[in-house]
């Protein structure tokens, strides 16, 4: 039941020349067999800055995210249509190479999914399967990703440890690093930090600040202070529509609906 007057969406483009946009989603829907998901979405992420998706649980942050990668293809139910367009390609064409795509837009999952291997293998794992053999080579994107990740001083010496051994913070911080090694232009991360005591929470956010240099992010968090602190804009989500979209401040500060203002401060979600 909507509380809300859906109709009244706020600012979802950037105009200016200036911002470089990474990834756009045009009328996007998402279906799971007969009920409507997300209802017509159109967003676009600037290049190198971070985007929070933001909305209370089963407005459909998780479902939207998802699609930018065609992790809902997994779902037998879902329907995805509308275009997601990166470059000059849309994802959500079937000629898509998926598993191609994928390597260009990552994901990073809410629970730490380390594979049972060591640290190292975490990381060259998909890198031997993509063709990188050399140890050299390896061995120079472990460190690399690792240091990117934020863990490389901590596990510099047990590398060849179990990935299990490390605590949630730091197996999640490897499997940020475990996504940077395939080169991705875009991370999405889906809530990576709501599994985590608040100092791995803290190292993961600071992490995922040095991280826009050289990435995209797009993270959905339900942790609203946690947009406000890593995040340059900000989308609010509500029963399927991205209702209203803006840099990070603004949308805390000035927003430009009740529903987004009843929202951030408190009053449901
Ligand atoms: N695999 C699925 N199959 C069917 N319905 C789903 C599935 N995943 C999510 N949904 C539906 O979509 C709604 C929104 O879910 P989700 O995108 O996870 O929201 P959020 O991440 O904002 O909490 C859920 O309440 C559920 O009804
Ligand atoms: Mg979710």
């Amino acid at each position: 039941m909507q509380k809300y007057d859906v109709t009244k969406t706020a600012i979802k483009t950037f105009s200016q020349p200036e911002h470089e946009i990474a990834l756009q989603t045009n009328d996007l829907h998402v279906y799971y067999g007969d009920h409507e998901q997300i209802k017509g979405v159109a967003l676009q992420f600037e290049r190198y800055k971070i985007s929070a998706i933001i909305g209370p649980s089963g407005s459909g942050k998780s479902t939207y995210l998802r699609a930018l990668n065609r992790m809902n293809d997994e779902i037998q139910s879902a329907k995805v249509t509308g275009s997601i367009m990166y470059r000059d390609l849309d994802v959500n064409s079937p000629q898509v190479d998926v598993y191609e795509m994928r390597k260009h837009i990552g994901m990073v999952f809410q629970r730490p999914n380390p594979f049972a291997k060591s640290i190292y293998d975490n990381i060259a794992f998909a890198l031997r399967r993509h063709g990188t053999k050399k140890k050299a080579a390896l061995d120079e994107i472990v460190e690399k990703t690792l240091q990117q990740a934020g863990l490389w001083k901590e596990v510099k010496d047990s590398l060849s440890k179990s990935a299990l051994a490390l605590s949630g913070g730091q197996q999640q911080r490897l499997c940020i690093a475990r996504a940077l090694a395939l080169k991705p232009d875009i991370l999405l991360l889906d809530e990576p930090a709501s599994a985590l005591d608040p100092i791995s929470t803290s190292v993961v956010e600071d992490t995922l600040t040095q991280l826009k240099k050289d990435y995209t992010l797009i993270v959905v968090t339900h942790n609203m202070q946690q947009a406000a602190r890593i995040s340059d804009y900000t989308a609010f989500f509500y029963d399927g529509y991205a209702l209203e979209y803006g840099a990070t401040n603004q949308i805390f500060t000035q927003p430009e609906l009740k529903a987004t203002n009843d929202y951030i401060s408190g009053h449901f979600g």
